[in-house]
């Protein structure tokens, strides 16, 4: 990826501020240390590569050169956006989803933070926020996508079945463009975050619907239910085989079908 080429295919949307690196250890942990500097609303850090990129919990995210897609976007929560954390991970997906369905794949959120294609992660979110007390004062969303078969990490690091947007759509990716689709529905559903619209959209690209599936807490509590879809606040409502519906929130919770 060379910076002129990323800041042409970008120069039509309203970031206020674009880093590029060519390799950095996180482009979360970049955007982190310049949203504390004063980075704008919209200051986006992308890579070619990361060497030390995040997941979730404790996992870590790969992205070798030239292969996949890794940037983290600084949002600095407006008043109406206050209140809707889980939101901005959901966000981050549909905005992938959208990009991604524009190119004829189908395209499915893991809720709370993948992106599947035929039950395969290829996108994962990683969304974090510092506090000022009890207001966030940034949001820090992380993408990060696979684009070609290299950016597919080994089976064996893996707990989840993995794969590239190359591979399932069969034809090369344009990664500039790709990720400017991306940016672009983000800035448009970022417009609609405090809408009905925005969790109807979620909702509509939630995977394993109508599926038994199984969610582990942080505490390591399993929960076991059939997925029935999205509350109007983005939890996610499970029927379980006896006893009544439950909603599990938004938190450092894993979801798995149980086949
Ligand atoms: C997950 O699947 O657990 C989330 C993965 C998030 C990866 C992206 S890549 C860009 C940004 N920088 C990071 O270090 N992580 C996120």
């Amino acid at each position: 990826m060379k910076e002129d080429n990323l800041r042409t295919a970008l120069a039509d949307l309203p970031l206020q501020g674009l880093r590029f690196f060519a390799q950095t250890s996180s482009t979360n942990d970049a955007a982190l240390t310049w949203a504390a500097d004063g980075a704008s609303d919209l200051s986006l850090v992308v890579a070619d590569e990361q060497t030390s990129g995040r997941g979730r919990g404790s996992r870590r995210w790969m992205t070798p050169a030239g292969v996949g897609l890794a940037f983290s976007l600084v949002l600095r929560p407006k008043p109406a956006e206050m209140g809707l954390f889980p939101h901005f991970t959901a966000l981050g997906a549909v905005a992938v989803c959208e990009a991604v369905g524009g190119r004829g794949l189908a395209p499915q959120i893991k809720w709370p933070n993948d992106v599947l294609l035929g039950q395969k992660k290829f996108s994962g979110i990683l969304c974090e926020t510092s506090w000022l007390g009890d207001t966030a004062e940034y949001v820090v969303l992380g993408i990060g996508v696979n684009v070609a078969p290299g950016s597919v990490p080994p089976a064996q690091e893996l707990n989840f079945p993995v794969t590239c947007l190359e591979t399932e759509s069969g034809t090369p990716l344009d990664r500039l463009s790709l990720l400017r689709d991306i940016l672009q529905a983000l800035i448009y559903w970022r417009s609609l975050l405090p809408s009905p619209l925005f969790v109807r959209m979620w909702d509509q690209h939630l995977a394993f619907r109508g599926q038994i599936v199984e969610i582990r807490d942080e505490h390591g509590q399993v929960l076991r239910g059939t997925l029935e879809g999205l509350e109007s606040d983005g939890s996610l409502r499970l029927r379980p085989a006896k006893g009544n519906v439950f909603t599990v929130r938004f938190g450092e919770v894993h979801l798995h079908p149980v086949v």
